[in-house]
């Protein structure tokens, strides 16, 4: 789906298909470059970073796993409480392992600071962050990604395995997502 699809539910284009395969190029030579000698095991949060690990991933020359892992923010409506819950846990014992864990986006952070220090106990060689996106605006507790793709303003974005209510995350590019869109019955 393109933006031309959804005219009347996104108010603008924030990055285009190009800009991001531009930058996922970018990162993954970094990363080849960083993980060099080393095997690195690439963990998903589902479901907003399918895109990002699948064009992520296939850019990385260097051999490597995939794990995916699911959890859930008790909070209300667009804003998480950092009270988290694992839906689906990982496969792999992550112990002695690189760790770069692939998420869409970095907003208050409290997801990312909670799943690091999870993943951090199980004993991992290394755990660093890969986001896509993030809202340095709307940060509530100091988390660091290694490797982040764009900074963006603090809206709601849609697009790129982006969703609202699981709609809009085939949109190849990423977009603000209409205030209508909220307050029409769904
Ligand atoms: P925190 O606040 O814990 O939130 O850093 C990260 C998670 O919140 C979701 N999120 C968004 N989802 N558009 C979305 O579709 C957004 O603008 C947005 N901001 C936060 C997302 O699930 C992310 O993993
Ligand atoms: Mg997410």
């Amino acid at each position: 789906m393109k933006i031309q699809d959804i005219p009347n539910e996104i108010v603008r284009e924030v990055l285009t298909e190009e800009q991001i395969e531009n930058k996922l190029d970018e990162i993954a030579k970094q990363i080849d470059k960083d993980y060099e000698g080393k095997e690195l095991l690439l963990i998903g949060v589902l479901g907003g970073a399918v895109m990002c690990m699948a064009d992520l991933s296939r850019r990385i020359s260097s051999p490597l796993e995939i794990d995916w892992i699911a959890i859930s923010t008790y909070g209300q409506g667009t804003t998480s409480t950092g009270v988290i819950r694992i839906l689906k846990d990982l496969y792999t014992d992550i112990k002695n392992r690189h760790v770069l864990i692939v998420e869409d986006i970095l907003d208050s952070g409290l997801t990312l600071s909670w799943l690091k220090s999870n993943l951090t106990s199980r004993g991992p060689a290394s755990v660093e962050i890969f986001t896509l996106l993030q809202k340095p605006d709307a940060r509530k507790i100091e988390v660091e990604a290694k490797y982040v793709g764009f900074d963006i303003p603090n809206e709601f974005v849609i697009g790129y395995g982006l969703d609202y209510a699981q709609k809009y995350r085939n949109l190849r590019s990423i977009a603000v997502l209409h205030p209508d869109v909220y307050t029409q019955k769904s």
